[in-house]
């Protein structure tokens, strides 16, 4: 899916949509915080002749993420980050979507993990989740998908939005020690491992991140 975010005004007669706005080879910031989300970004875009720099590395402040979409949260940094540093920047955000408890915990999926003292555990996380299916009776949906939403902004307040998802269903209890987050209970459509058991290759190549990915470099580059 992608989304700009200027009117209209090629008149191409293409049903309102102008067309996507290039990247050109430069510095790029990467509207993130995460040194690991950072570096796997940088990595993947030094291909297309763009060195990356991150929003740490420039003091950028972090902005409250009060969309109620990944799209909207992934724009909103995007912006912010190309506003402050004038050059263009990316940002992502990403959750799980459980269908019987209407897509949540969505993009609520960092916050579910979180404890009084403000520490993260996704093991509770993990749980929670589960408590909910239960509560929901046998033969409720175990159905759930990842998403991750990526957002490309220039510092003249356009923007490009594309995202990805990857399809599953939940197991329990979890399995595996690969991965990060929810990765140990999703088993992902056409498998019989979950995330957390399968090798970070696999999974890279399959992820909603890469979903999301492959869009933007098809649709930028
Ligand atoms: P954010 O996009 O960095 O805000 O991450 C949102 C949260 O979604 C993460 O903290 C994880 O809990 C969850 N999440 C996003 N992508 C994945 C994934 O690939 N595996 C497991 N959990 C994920």
């Amino acid at each position: 899916m992608t989304a700009g975010r200027e009117p209209d005004a090629d008149g191409a007669g293409d049903g309102g949509r102008q067309a996507i706005r290039k990247l050109a080879p430069g510095r790029l910031v990467i509207a993130s915080h995460n040194a690991g989300k950072v570096r796997e970004i940088g990595a993947l875009l030094a291909a297309y002749g763009i060195e990356t720099v991150s929003a740490a590395d420039l003091d950028l402040p972090e902005p409250v993420e009060n969309g109620t979409t990944f799209i909207a949260n992934a724009e909103l940094k995007a912006l912010q980050a190309a506003d402050l540093s004038g050059l263009p920047a990316l940002a992502d955000d990403s959750g799980l979507c459980v269908e019987a408890l209407g897509d949540e915990p969505g993009i609520f999926s960092a916050r579910w993990a979180e404890l009084a003292d403000g520490s993260r555990d996704f093991g509770e996380a993990m749980r929670r989740v589960e408590a909910q299916l239960q509560d929901l009776g046998p033969g409720t949906s175990r159905d759930a998908h990842f998403a991750c939403a990526l957002t490309l902004a220039w510092p003249d307040g356009h923007s490009e939005s594309f995202e990805g998802r990857v399809d599953g269903t939940l197991a329990w209890p979890p399995r595996g020690q690969n991965g990060f987050g929810y990765d140990p209970v999703f088993v992902p459509n056409g498998h019989n491992v979950t995330f957390g058991e399968m090798d970070p290759e696999a999974k890279h190549a399959m992820s909603h991140r890469a979903d999301a990915f492959r869009q933007l470099v098809a649709a930028v580059f």
